[in-house]
Protein backbone atom coordinates (compact mmCIF):
# COMPACT_ATOMS: atom_id res chain seq x y z
CA UNK A 1 0.00 0.00 0.00
CA UNK A 2 2.99 2.60 0.53
CA UNK A 3 5.69 1.18 -0.66
CA UNK A 4 6.28 1.48 -4.52
CA UNK A 5 9.43 2.07 -6.63
CA UNK A 6 8.13 5.34 -7.25
CA UNK A 7 8.39 6.86 -3.70
CA UNK A 8 10.32 10.05 -3.15
CA UNK A 9 13.95 9.93 -2.05
CA UNK A 10 12.36 11.43 1.47
CA UNK A 11 10.36 8.99 2.04
CA UNK A 12 13.19 6.39 1.62
CA UNK A 13 15.31 7.94 3.73
CA UNK A 14 12.18 8.03 6.69
CA UNK A 15 11.58 4.83 5.95
CA UNK A 16 15.30 3.67 6.39
CA UNK A 17 15.08 5.44 9.85
CA UNK A 18 12.08 3.42 10.67
CA UNK A 19 13.88 0.13 10.27
CA UNK A 20 13.48 -1.26 13.77
CA UNK A 21 16.28 -2.27 15.41
CA UNK A 22 16.40 -4.31 19.23
CA UNK A 23 16.25 -1.69 21.87
CA UNK A 24 18.83 -1.65 24.40
CA UNK A 25 17.60 0.09 27.22
CA UNK A 26 20.02 2.31 28.80
CA UNK A 27 21.59 2.12 32.01
CA UNK A 28 21.05 5.78 33.30
CA UNK A 29 17.14 6.69 32.87
CA UNK A 30 17.02 9.69 31.36
CA UNK A 31 13.77 11.43 28.90
CA UNK A 32 11.68 9.77 26.94
CA UNK A 33 12.49 6.41 28.49
CA UNK A 34 10.81 4.30 26.45
CA UNK A 35 11.40 1.05 24.68
CA UNK A 36 10.23 2.44 21.43
CA UNK A 37 13.30 3.63 19.54
CA UNK A 38 13.23 7.15 19.27
CA UNK A 39 13.23 8.79 15.89
CA UNK A 40 16.80 7.92 14.73
CA UNK A 41 18.76 5.35 15.82
CA UNK A 42 21.44 7.44 16.95
CA UNK A 43 20.59 8.74 19.85
CA UNK A 44 17.10 7.80 21.51
CA UNK A 45 17.68 8.58 24.99
CA UNK A 46 18.41 12.11 24.88
CA UNK A 47 15.72 13.07 21.91
CA UNK A 48 13.70 15.85 23.32
CA UNK A 49 10.97 17.50 21.10
CA UNK A 50 11.60 21.12 20.41
CA UNK A 51 10.38 23.47 22.70
CA UNK A 52 8.14 21.44 24.47
CA UNK A 53 6.22 23.83 27.32
CA UNK A 54 6.99 26.82 24.61
CA UNK A 55 4.70 24.70 22.30
CA UNK A 56 1.64 24.43 24.53
CA UNK A 57 -1.84 24.81 22.83
CA UNK A 58 -3.85 27.59 24.50
CA UNK A 59 -7.21 26.18 24.06
CA UNK A 60 -6.55 22.62 24.80
CA UNK A 61 -3.89 21.93 27.60
CA UNK A 62 -3.22 19.06 26.46
CA UNK A 63 -2.21 19.55 23.52
CA UNK A 64 0.92 20.88 21.99
CA UNK A 65 0.85 23.24 19.03
CA UNK A 66 -0.02 21.02 16.31
CA UNK A 67 3.42 21.32 13.25
CA UNK A 68 1.58 20.91 9.53
CA UNK A 69 2.28 17.54 8.48
CA UNK A 70 1.55 14.98 5.57
CA UNK A 71 -0.10 12.49 6.79
CA UNK A 72 0.78 10.07 3.89
CA UNK A 73 4.55 10.50 5.65
CA UNK A 74 3.02 8.81 8.25
CA UNK A 75 3.59 5.13 7.09
CA UNK A 76 3.81 2.97 9.65
CA UNK A 77 3.42 3.09 14.30
CA UNK A 78 6.55 4.02 14.81
CA UNK A 79 6.04 7.45 12.83
CA UNK A 80 2.90 7.74 14.65
CA UNK A 81 4.76 7.19 17.77
CA UNK A 82 7.20 9.95 17.24
CA UNK A 83 4.46 12.42 15.89
CA UNK A 84 2.73 11.83 19.06
CA UNK A 85 5.68 12.32 20.83
CA UNK A 86 6.27 15.53 19.37
CA UNK A 87 2.44 16.65 20.12
CA UNK A 88 1.23 15.54 23.37
CA UNK A 89 2.13 17.08 26.94
CA UNK A 90 5.07 15.40 28.42
CA UNK A 91 2.81 14.99 31.60
CA UNK A 92 0.57 12.80 28.87
CA UNK A 93 3.25 11.33 26.79
CA UNK A 94 4.95 10.09 30.01
CA UNK A 95 1.87 8.60 31.45
CA UNK A 96 0.97 6.52 28.33
CA UNK A 97 4.76 5.62 27.22
CA UNK A 98 6.36 4.31 30.07
CA UNK A 99 6.98 1.29 31.84
CA UNK A 100 7.78 0.30 35.34
CA UNK A 101 10.97 0.66 37.00
CA UNK A 102 14.17 0.37 34.39
CA UNK A 103 11.54 -0.74 31.45
CA UNK A 104 12.98 -3.68 30.63
CA UNK A 105 9.99 -6.01 30.29
CA UNK A 106 8.97 -2.79 28.15
CA UNK A 107 11.60 -3.07 25.77
CA UNK A 108 11.54 -6.96 25.61
CA UNK A 109 7.91 -6.94 24.62
CA UNK A 110 9.03 -5.79 21.64
CA UNK A 111 12.38 -7.17 20.94
CA UNK A 112 11.18 -10.25 21.76
CA UNK A 113 9.11 -10.73 18.56
CA UNK A 114 12.41 -9.95 16.37
CA UNK A 115 13.96 -13.04 17.93
CA UNK A 116 11.36 -14.92 16.47
CA UNK A 117 11.95 -16.12 12.36
CA UNK A 118 9.41 -16.06 10.13
CA UNK A 119 9.86 -19.02 7.77
CA UNK A 120 7.82 -18.59 4.41
CA UNK A 121 6.49 -21.32 2.35
CA UNK A 122 5.62 -20.38 -1.15
CA UNK A 123 3.58 -21.31 -4.20
CA UNK A 124 0.63 -20.87 -2.32
CA UNK A 125 -1.83 -19.30 -3.72
CA UNK A 126 -2.10 -16.32 -1.29
CA UNK A 127 -4.60 -14.62 -4.01
CA UNK A 128 -7.16 -13.83 -1.24
CA UNK A 129 -6.32 -13.32 2.93
CA UNK A 130 -9.23 -13.94 4.91
CA UNK A 131 -8.47 -11.95 7.69
CA UNK A 132 -11.56 -12.30 10.06
CA UNK A 133 -11.22 -14.12 13.21
CA UNK A 134 -14.69 -15.50 15.30
CA UNK A 135 -14.28 -15.76 18.83
CA UNK A 136 -16.14 -17.42 21.84
CA UNK A 137 -17.88 -19.96 19.84
CA UNK A 138 -18.56 -17.65 16.49
CA UNK A 139 -20.31 -15.33 18.56
CA UNK A 140 -18.42 -12.28 18.22
CA UNK A 141 -16.22 -11.80 15.19
CA UNK A 142 -13.61 -9.09 14.14
CA UNK A 143 -12.67 -8.04 9.99
CA UNK A 144 -9.04 -8.57 11.13
CA UNK A 145 -7.02 -9.90 14.09
CA UNK A 146 -6.47 -6.68 16.05
CA UNK A 147 -8.56 -5.21 18.88
CA UNK A 148 -8.04 -2.20 21.05
CA UNK A 149 -6.71 -2.71 24.29
CA UNK A 150 -8.06 -0.78 27.73
CA UNK A 151 -5.78 2.42 27.75
CA UNK A 152 -6.84 4.91 30.17
CA UNK A 153 -7.57 8.69 30.29
CA UNK A 154 -7.96 9.09 26.36
CA UNK A 155 -8.93 12.75 26.22
CA UNK A 156 -5.63 13.54 27.31
CA UNK A 157 -4.83 12.56 24.06
CA UNK A 158 -7.09 14.20 21.93
CA UNK A 159 -10.46 15.99 22.98
CA UNK A 160 -12.92 13.54 21.47
CA UNK A 161 -10.81 10.73 23.30
CA UNK A 162 -12.85 7.24 23.39
CA UNK A 163 -15.30 8.49 21.60
CA UNK A 164 -13.01 8.75 18.14
CA UNK A 165 -11.54 5.14 19.48
CA UNK A 166 -14.70 3.40 19.87
CA UNK A 167 -16.29 5.39 16.23
CA UNK A 168 -12.52 4.30 14.31
CA UNK A 169 -13.14 0.66 16.06
CA UNK A 170 -16.74 -0.06 14.69
CA UNK A 171 -15.80 1.73 11.43
CA UNK A 172 -12.53 -1.00 10.85
CA UNK A 173 -14.71 -3.33 12.17
CA UNK A 174 -13.06 -4.60 15.26
CA UNK A 175 -13.70 -4.66 19.39
CA UNK A 176 -12.57 -1.72 21.44
CA UNK A 177 -12.03 -2.76 25.00
CA UNK A 178 -13.08 0.78 26.61
CA UNK A 179 -11.42 1.30 30.50
CA UNK A 180 -12.88 1.40 33.58
CA UNK A 181 -10.56 4.48 33.69
CA UNK A 182 -11.80 6.12 30.85
CA UNK A 183 -12.15 10.51 30.50
CA UNK A 184 -15.84 9.57 28.85
CA UNK A 185 -18.84 7.93 30.56
CA UNK A 186 -19.21 4.70 29.04
CA UNK A 187 -22.74 5.12 28.14
CA UNK A 188 -21.64 8.26 26.16
CA UNK A 189 -18.55 5.71 24.55
CA UNK A 190 -21.33 2.98 23.14
CA UNK A 191 -24.40 4.88 22.48
CA UNK A 192 -23.06 6.88 19.30
CA UNK A 193 -24.96 5.74 16.64
CA UNK A 194 -21.81 4.85 14.61
CA UNK A 195 -20.67 2.76 17.84
CA UNK A 196 -24.42 1.42 18.49
CA UNK A 197 -25.33 0.56 15.07
CA UNK A 198 -22.69 -1.69 13.89
CA UNK A 199 -19.62 -1.70 16.86
CA UNK A 200 -18.67 -4.49 19.44
CA UNK A 201 -17.31 -3.20 22.45
CA UNK A 202 -16.08 -4.86 25.56
CA UNK A 203 -15.61 -3.14 28.94
CA UNK A 204 -12.79 -3.19 31.39
CA UNK A 205 -13.50 -3.48 34.99
CA UNK A 206 -11.32 -3.72 38.37
CA UNK A 207 -13.16 -4.82 41.29
CA UNK A 208 -12.63 -2.35 43.90
CA UNK A 209 -13.13 -2.95 47.49
CA UNK A 210 -16.43 -1.45 47.32
CA UNK A 211 -18.15 -4.45 45.65
CA UNK A 212 -21.70 -2.04 45.62
CA UNK A 213 -20.17 0.18 43.30
CA UNK A 214 -18.61 -2.72 40.77
CA UNK A 215 -21.97 -4.27 40.66
CA UNK A 216 -23.26 -0.99 39.52
CA UNK A 217 -20.23 -0.45 36.93
CA UNK A 218 -20.42 -3.90 35.78
CA UNK A 219 -25.04 -3.49 35.45
CA UNK A 220 -24.34 -0.40 33.34
CA UNK A 221 -21.70 -1.42 31.08
CA UNK A 222 -24.50 -4.91 30.45
CA UNK A 223 -27.30 -2.81 30.32
CA UNK A 224 -25.43 -0.03 27.72
CA UNK A 225 -24.54 -3.22 25.51
CA UNK A 226 -21.01 -4.46 26.32
CA UNK A 227 -20.29 -7.58 25.00
CA UNK A 228 -17.53 -8.92 27.31
CA UNK A 229 -16.04 -7.80 30.71
CA UNK A 230 -11.96 -7.80 30.68
CA UNK A 231 -11.13 -8.09 34.47
CA UNK A 232 -7.84 -7.05 35.29
CA UNK A 233 -5.98 -9.33 37.40
CA UNK A 234 -2.55 -8.23 37.79
CA UNK A 235 -3.20 -5.00 39.44
CA UNK A 236 -3.29 -5.39 43.25
CA UNK A 237 -1.57 -1.95 42.89
CA UNK A 238 -0.40 0.00 40.35
CA UNK A 239 3.75 -0.61 39.29
CA UNK A 240 6.12 2.07 39.76
CA UNK A 241 6.29 4.49 36.82
CA UNK A 242 9.21 7.09 37.92
CA UNK A 243 8.32 9.48 34.71
CA UNK A 244 5.23 9.64 36.37
CA UNK A 245 6.29 10.89 39.60
CA UNK A 246 9.11 13.38 38.36
CA UNK A 247 6.20 15.20 36.57
CA UNK A 248 3.67 14.79 39.64
CA UNK A 249 1.14 12.99 37.03
CA UNK A 250 -2.27 14.31 36.83
CA UNK A 251 -5.26 14.21 34.68
CA UNK A 252 -5.41 17.94 33.51
CA UNK A 253 -7.91 20.43 34.68
CA UNK A 254 -11.38 19.84 33.26
CA UNK A 255 -11.00 16.05 32.42
CA UNK A 256 -12.32 13.08 35.25
CA UNK A 257 -12.15 9.93 35.57
CA UNK A 258 -15.73 9.96 33.97
CA UNK A 259 -17.21 6.34 35.49
CA UNK A 260 -15.36 7.00 38.88
CA UNK A 261 -16.63 9.85 39.80
CA UNK A 262 -19.42 8.97 42.21
CA UNK A 263 -16.80 6.86 44.04
CA UNK A 264 -13.99 9.45 44.36
CA UNK A 265 -16.67 11.83 45.64
CA UNK A 266 -17.88 9.19 48.27
CA UNK A 267 -14.68 8.40 49.22
CA UNK A 268 -13.27 11.98 49.14
CA UNK A 269 -11.13 12.06 46.49
CA UNK A 270 -10.51 14.89 44.23
CA UNK A 271 -11.12 14.68 40.71
CA UNK A 272 -7.71 16.72 39.27
CA UNK A 273 -6.12 13.84 41.40
CA UNK A 274 -2.29 13.40 40.74
CA UNK A 275 -3.99 10.41 42.86
CA UNK A 276 -4.25 7.25 40.51
CA UNK A 277 -1.60 5.79 43.02
CA UNK A 278 -3.71 7.11 46.04
CA UNK A 279 -7.17 6.00 44.05
CA UNK A 280 -5.24 2.24 43.13
CA UNK A 281 -4.18 2.22 46.72
CA UNK A 282 -7.56 2.74 48.03
CA UNK A 283 -10.11 1.55 46.24
CA UNK A 284 -8.11 -1.57 44.54
CA UNK A 285 -8.95 -4.77 46.09
CA UNK A 286 -5.46 -6.17 46.67
CA UNK A 287 -7.34 -9.62 48.14
CA UNK A 288 -8.51 -10.77 45.12
CA UNK A 289 -8.12 -14.08 44.32
CA UNK A 290 -9.39 -16.71 41.38
CA UNK A 291 -12.47 -17.10 43.92
CA UNK A 292 -13.81 -13.80 43.25
CA UNK A 293 -14.46 -14.35 39.54
CA UNK A 294 -17.10 -16.67 40.99
CA UNK A 295 -19.03 -13.60 42.64
CA UNK A 296 -18.10 -11.90 39.47
CA UNK A 297 -20.35 -15.12 37.80
CA UNK A 298 -22.79 -14.43 39.88
CA UNK A 299 -23.69 -10.66 38.57
CA UNK A 300 -23.39 -10.90 35.21
CA UNK A 301 -24.05 -12.87 32.05
CA UNK A 302 -21.15 -11.06 29.88
CA UNK A 303 -18.49 -13.67 28.78
CA UNK A 304 -15.76 -12.90 31.16
CA UNK A 305 -11.66 -12.29 29.90
CA UNK A 306 -8.82 -12.60 32.34
CA UNK A 307 -6.54 -10.01 31.56
CA UNK A 308 -2.92 -9.78 32.75
CA UNK A 309 -2.56 -13.78 32.85
CA UNK A 310 1.26 -14.73 32.15
CA UNK A 311 1.70 -18.33 33.03
CA UNK A 312 0.18 -21.52 31.91
CA UNK A 313 -0.84 -22.07 35.73
CA UNK A 314 -2.93 -19.31 35.50
CA UNK A 315 -4.38 -19.83 32.31
CA UNK A 316 -5.76 -23.32 33.65
CA UNK A 317 -7.48 -21.43 36.57
CA UNK A 318 -8.70 -18.93 34.66
CA UNK A 319 -10.30 -21.97 32.03
CA UNK A 320 -11.40 -23.74 35.51
CA UNK A 321 -13.22 -20.61 36.78
CA UNK A 322 -14.72 -20.52 33.24
CA UNK A 323 -13.46 -17.76 31.31
CA UNK A 324 -14.18 -17.33 27.84
CA UNK A 325 -11.22 -15.89 27.28
CA UNK A 326 -7.67 -14.64 28.45
CA UNK A 327 -5.33 -11.65 27.26
CA UNK A 328 -2.10 -12.50 28.33
CA UNK A 329 -0.35 -9.72 29.29
CA UNK A 330 2.18 -7.63 31.47
CA UNK A 331 -0.21 -4.72 31.63
CA UNK A 332 2.15 -2.84 28.72
CA UNK A 333 5.47 -3.50 31.06
CA UNK A 334 3.64 -0.79 33.49
CA UNK A 335 3.19 -3.35 36.49
CA UNK A 336 6.00 -6.03 37.03
CA UNK A 337 9.80 -5.07 35.39
CA UNK A 338 11.22 -7.78 34.63
CA UNK A 339 8.25 -10.17 34.20
CA UNK A 340 8.14 -12.04 30.86
CA UNK A 341 7.67 -10.71 27.47
CA UNK A 342 4.27 -11.53 26.79
CA UNK A 343 5.15 -13.18 23.37
CA UNK A 344 7.67 -14.98 25.43
CA UNK A 345 4.75 -16.39 27.08
CA UNK A 346 2.42 -17.12 24.38
CA UNK A 347 3.61 -20.59 23.57
CA UNK A 348 3.70 -22.50 27.24
CA UNK A 349 0.09 -21.22 27.53
CA UNK A 350 -1.44 -22.26 24.24
CA UNK A 351 0.12 -25.70 24.71
CA UNK A 352 -1.13 -25.80 28.47
CA UNK A 353 -4.87 -24.72 27.29
CA UNK A 354 -4.93 -26.96 24.16
CA UNK A 355 -3.47 -29.93 26.57
CA UNK A 356 -6.80 -29.61 28.23
CA UNK A 357 -9.01 -28.76 25.29
CA UNK A 358 -9.30 -25.52 26.68
CA UNK A 359 -12.25 -23.46 23.97
CA UNK A 360 -10.79 -20.33 26.09
CA UNK A 361 -9.95 -17.61 23.67
CA UNK A 362 -6.38 -16.44 24.02
CA UNK A 363 -5.69 -12.99 23.37
CA UNK A 364 -1.98 -11.50 23.52
CA UNK A 365 -1.05 -7.71 24.06
CA UNK A 366 2.09 -5.47 24.48
CA UNK A 367 4.58 -4.66 21.89
CA UNK A 368 2.40 -4.95 18.92
CA UNK A 369 4.11 -2.62 16.34
CA UNK A 370 4.39 -4.45 12.53
CA UNK A 371 1.64 -6.82 11.11
CA UNK A 372 4.63 -9.54 11.08
CA UNK A 373 4.34 -9.27 14.73
CA UNK A 374 0.83 -9.85 14.65
CA UNK A 375 1.09 -13.19 12.52
CA UNK A 376 3.96 -13.95 14.76
CA UNK A 377 1.12 -14.02 17.93
CA UNK A 378 -1.61 -15.86 15.92
CA UNK A 379 1.02 -18.82 15.05
CA UNK A 380 1.98 -19.08 18.86
CA UNK A 381 -2.01 -19.59 19.37
CA UNK A 382 -3.77 -15.71 19.47
CA UNK A 383 -6.53 -15.32 18.38
CA UNK A 384 -6.01 -11.73 17.82
CA UNK A 385 -3.86 -9.24 19.31
CA UNK A 386 -4.61 -5.79 21.58
CA UNK A 387 -2.89 -2.94 20.63
CA UNK A 388 -3.17 0.29 23.14
CA UNK A 389 -0.11 3.12 22.94
CA UNK A 390 -0.13 2.50 18.64
CA UNK A 391 -3.88 3.45 19.07
CA UNK A 392 -3.14 6.37 21.40
CA UNK A 393 -0.32 7.45 19.40
CA UNK A 394 -2.92 7.79 16.29
CA UNK A 395 -5.25 9.58 18.59
CA UNK A 396 -3.01 12.19 19.64
CA UNK A 397 -2.03 12.84 16.11
CA UNK A 398 -5.37 13.02 14.38
CA UNK A 399 -8.48 12.01 16.49
CA UNK A 400 -10.82 9.21 14.96
CA UNK A 401 -8.82 9.07 11.81
CA UNK A 402 -5.71 8.75 13.03
CA UNK A 403 -6.98 5.68 15.12
CA UNK A 404 -8.36 4.42 11.73
CA UNK A 405 -5.07 5.42 9.52
CA UNK A 406 -3.24 3.06 12.68
CA UNK A 407 -5.24 0.41 12.66
CA UNK A 408 -5.37 0.20 8.31
CA UNK A 409 -1.84 -0.13 8.68
CA UNK A 410 -1.61 -2.71 11.21
CA UNK A 411 -4.47 -4.58 8.82
CA UNK A 412 -2.07 -3.81 5.94
CA UNK A 413 1.03 -5.05 6.84
CA UNK A 414 -0.74 -8.28 8.39
CA UNK A 415 -2.21 -9.14 5.02
CA UNK A 416 0.82 -8.51 3.33
CA UNK A 417 2.88 -10.54 5.91
CA UNK A 418 -0.05 -13.42 5.89
CA UNK A 419 0.65 -13.50 1.43
CA UNK A 420 4.48 -13.76 2.03
CA UNK A 421 4.61 -16.13 4.31
CA UNK A 422 2.04 -18.55 2.40
CA UNK A 423 -0.76 -17.45 4.39
CA UNK A 424 -4.19 -17.09 3.16
CA UNK A 425 -6.57 -17.32 6.03
CA UNK A 426 -5.92 -16.69 10.02
CA UNK A 427 -6.85 -19.90 10.55
CA UNK A 428 -3.79 -21.87 8.84
CA UNK A 429 -1.14 -19.74 11.49
CA UNK A 430 0.89 -22.27 12.56
CA UNK A 431 4.13 -22.75 14.47
CA UNK A 432 5.37 -23.71 11.42
CA UNK A 433 5.83 -21.00 9.86
CA UNK A 434 8.25 -19.69 12.94
CA UNK A 435 11.65 -20.37 14.26
CA UNK A 436 11.65 -19.61 17.93
CA UNK A 437 14.90 -18.67 19.81
CA UNK A 438 17.56 -21.05 20.03
CA UNK A 439 15.82 -23.66 17.50
CA UNK A 440 17.14 -24.36 14.42
CA UNK A 441 15.56 -25.16 10.94
CA UNK A 442 17.89 -28.07 10.80
CA UNK A 443 16.36 -29.41 14.22
CA UNK A 444 13.40 -28.20 13.30
CA UNK A 445 13.17 -30.50 10.28
CA UNK A 446 14.14 -33.26 12.15
CA UNK A 447 11.34 -33.00 14.52
CA UNK A 448 9.45 -33.46 12.22
CA UNK A 449 10.47 -36.23 11.02
CA UNK A 450 10.45 -38.12 14.19
C1 LIG B 1 -3.91 1.78 34.35
O1 LIG B 1 -4.40 0.72 34.16
C2 LIG B 1 -2.54 2.06 34.15
O2 LIG B 1 -1.79 1.14 33.79
O3 LIG B 1 -2.14 3.21 34.34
Amino acid sequence: MYGGGSQSRARDQKSKKNVRKQVVTPPVKRFPMTNEAAPTSTKPSSFVPPNRDALLNAHHPNMRKKKEIDPKMLLNVQDYHNQARATLTRNAYDYYASGADDQLTLAENQNYYAKIKLLPKVFIDVSNINTKVSLFNNTQSIDFPVIIAPTAMQRMAHADGELATARAAASLKTIMCTSTLSTTKLEEIINQPEVADTGCMWYQLYILKDRDFTKTLVQRAEASGFKALVVTVDAPRLGNRESDHRNKFSLPDGLSLANLMDDLKKNGEGQTTSALNHYFKNQIDASLTWDDLDWLRGITSLPIIAKGVITPEDAIKAHEKGCAGIVVSNHGARQLDTAISTIEALPAISHALKSINSTCDIFVDGGIRRGTDILKALCLGAKAVLVGRPVLWGLAVNGEQGVKEVLTILKKEFELACMLCGINGTEKCSNDFLLMPGDTVMDKWLRSKL
